[in-house]
């Protein structure tokens, strides 16, 4: 039996957030520029609206401009891409972020599409995902970079060590499994169709829960002194009513068995911002030259 140790994202993700103020600071200094971030909510989706809340307060925080667009559930693709084309336009715009999901008659790809590939700071767009694909220097997928900052922290060099990624999507379990190669890790994507799930769980080093299904991870699938990330946000029902927040993997199972876990409030949820921030950084500094 092992001492599972709980990674503090939330801790790991403040110190980097007050390091990124540090450096916007002395980047405001040297060239005069504020880097800026717009961040458009289009509709009502209120785990969104509280996502967006945060992400403002937090790029205000870190001496960063903040521009928030809320448009109504109702607007039309010609509108949004309108919007985004004068963002691409406007040189107090360093980053752009559209909140996902966007209402059902939108096009989510058409409108990533039209991001400015060195201002897309969430890193989803193709030109983005290519780079980073082939090994170019590319805006990443800021919850994915979270992921590995706290894997290096915990563990050094992941060089050699299997990771199973369980989770395909272009968000989360595609750029993650990019990035673990580019560590040199041994990588498995995992997903809902995978056959014996449990058995390619055993054999991880590193094991990422990232399919957005509550406590589908157990704990007799966790390879004894493995590290967990676990990336599921799931709202459940409580047993004594109300509701609670739980991740992808069973937690309180892994206790004992995993080396260490991301908690769920706690781990890679405050590392998102975190890493969105930073790459509204890299994004200014790349188009001020500096
Ligand atoms: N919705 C859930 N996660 C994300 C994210 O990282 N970026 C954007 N734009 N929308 C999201």
């Amino acid at each position: 039996m092992v001492e599972t140790r709980i990674i503090d994202g939330k801790g790991f993700a403040e110190k980097l957030r007050a390091r990124l103020a540090g450096e916007v600071a002395a980047f405001h200094q040297e060239t005069g520029v504020t880097p800026g971030l717009a961040v458009v909510l289009v509709g009502e989706d209120p785990a969104s609206a509280v996502y967006v809340r945060n992400k403002g307060k937090q790029t205000v925080e870190a001496g960063m401009a903040s521009i928030e667009h809320k448009l109504p559930a109702t607007t039309a693709q010609a509108e949004l891409l309108a919007l985004i084309a004068s963002l691409n336009a406007d040189p107090g715009v360093h980053g752009i972020l559209v909140q996902l999901p966007l209402p059902g008659h939108l096009d989510a790809q058409d409108v990533l599409a039209a991001i400015d590939p060195a201002k897309d700071v969430d890193g989803f767009h193709v030109v983005n995902a290519g780079r980073l694909a082939v090994g170019l220097d590319a805006l990443v997928p800021c919850t994915p970079l979270g992921c590995v900052m706290l894997l290096k922290d915990q563990l050094g060099s992941l060089a050699g060590l299997r990771a199973v990624v369980v989770g395909r999507s272009n968000i989360v379990g595609k750029p993650l499994a990019q990035l673990l190669l580019r560590e040199d890790c041994t990588v498995t994507i995992a997903h809902s169709r995978t056959k014996d799930l449990a058995e390619e769980c055993r054999r991880a080093d590193i094991l990422i829960g990232a399919v957005g299904r509550p406590e589908m991870i157990r704990g007799d699938w966790i390879k004894p002194g493995a590290t967990v990330i676990d990336v599921g946000i799931n709202r459940v029902e409580k047993a004594g009513g109300g509701t609670k927040l739980v991740g992808d993997v069973a937690f309180d199972e892994a206790q004992g068995i995993a080396g260490a876990i991301t908690p769920v409030p706690g781990g890679v949820g405050p590392m998102t911002i975190a890493c969105l921030l930073a790459n509204t950084l890299t994004a200014a500094r790349r188009q001020v030259g500096v």
